[in-house]
């Protein structure tokens, strides 16, 4: 434990490094990528995302920790003709599957892959018009570092743009609040990274030297049982349960009330995720 209030970054986070994780794993985190990609909550997410960081023909596009290259595939069609996208991530396994499913979409050849780290990329600099990083600096120690990195390797006048959720923002309709409070913050708290980190993307991207700083934050709403956060939310109700912050009659009873109002058609939860854009000047 350590100083009262101050959260670390949980060390069992296998976002952090999915090559820790046994080659099954690394598959289902890989489809889960995908699967959340295609839910409708997070379609609005990354529009939003596509928006700021505006793609346009030609350019050269860096996304670091792409994970599965859902990303990557999505933004593509953008920077068509003659630009080209660079997904970057830590793990080579990741790196094989975003290959893989990029090969099967007619998007292959403008998209390379490389594997490395973030905080030391392995690109001179000004390679690119514009650098993102999606829900990665999370799930690291250092996100300034990484910020720095981006800057780097944009050329002047180029754009980085960074965005995580911040799950203290969450809000969700439930008749017991006491509870729903114990189970989100342990879930904030205790599982998946540092989720306040959108709150905290402002100071990093300050501090790593962009200018013309500015904040989307975009409110996701979950109203169906197919949304990411409704997952997210039954998830979170897991942890709690099994951290024993929860009891399992209270995991069952949240879950039951929430799965209720889903069939009725009331369900309602929501989170606010932060995006934030800087040029290199
Ligand atoms: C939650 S996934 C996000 C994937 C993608 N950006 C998206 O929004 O769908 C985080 C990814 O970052 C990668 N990652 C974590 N730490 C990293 C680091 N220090 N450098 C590069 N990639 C990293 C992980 O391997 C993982 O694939």
């Amino acid at each position: 434990m350590g100083p009262i209030g101050v959260i670390k970054v949980s060390q069992s986070n296998h976002w952090a490094n999915p090559s820790k994780a046994g080659a099954q794993e690394i598959m289902e985190m890989a489809s889960a990528l995908e699967e959340r990609g295609r839910t409708l909550d997070q379609q609005q997410v990354n529009s939003a995302l596509i928006g700021e960081l505006a793609p346009a023909p030609g350019e050269s596009v860096i996304e670091v920790g792409c994970g599965s290259g859902f990303l990557c595939r999505l933004i593509a069609p953008a920077v068509i003709p003659g630009g080209r996208i660079m997904g970057l991530d830590i793990s080579p396994e990741i790196i094989t599957i975003a290959q893989n499913y990029a090969i099967k979409t007619a998007l292959a050849d403008l998209i390379q892959w490389s594997t490395g780290m973030a905080e030391a990329l392995p690109f001179k600099d000004a390679s690119f018009d514009s650098a993102l990083a999606a829900r990665l600096l999370l799930h690291v120690s250092d996100p300034g570092a990484i910020l720095k990195e981006l800057r780097r390797v944009v050329r002047t006048g180029g754009k980085v743009v960074a965005m995580d959720w911040d799950f203290e923002t969450v809000a969700v309709d439930h008749t017991n609040r006491e509870l729903t409070r114990r189970v989100l913050n342990w879930r904030c708290d205790h599982y998946g990274g540092n989720n306040w980190s959108g709150r905290q993307l402002w100071k990093h991207m300050a501090a790593g030297g962009l200018s013309s700083l500015k904040l989307v934050p975009v409110v996701s709403v979950a109203r169906n049982a197919e949304d990411s956060l409704t997952l997210s939310l039954f998830r979170a109700a897991q942890v709690a349960r099994d951290g024993g912050r929860i009891s399992p009659g209270e995991h069952d009873a949240w879950i039951g009330e929430l799965k209720s109002a889903l069939m009725a058609g009331c369900f309602f939860a929501s989170i606010v995720y932060f995006i934030v854009s800087g040029i290199k000047e």
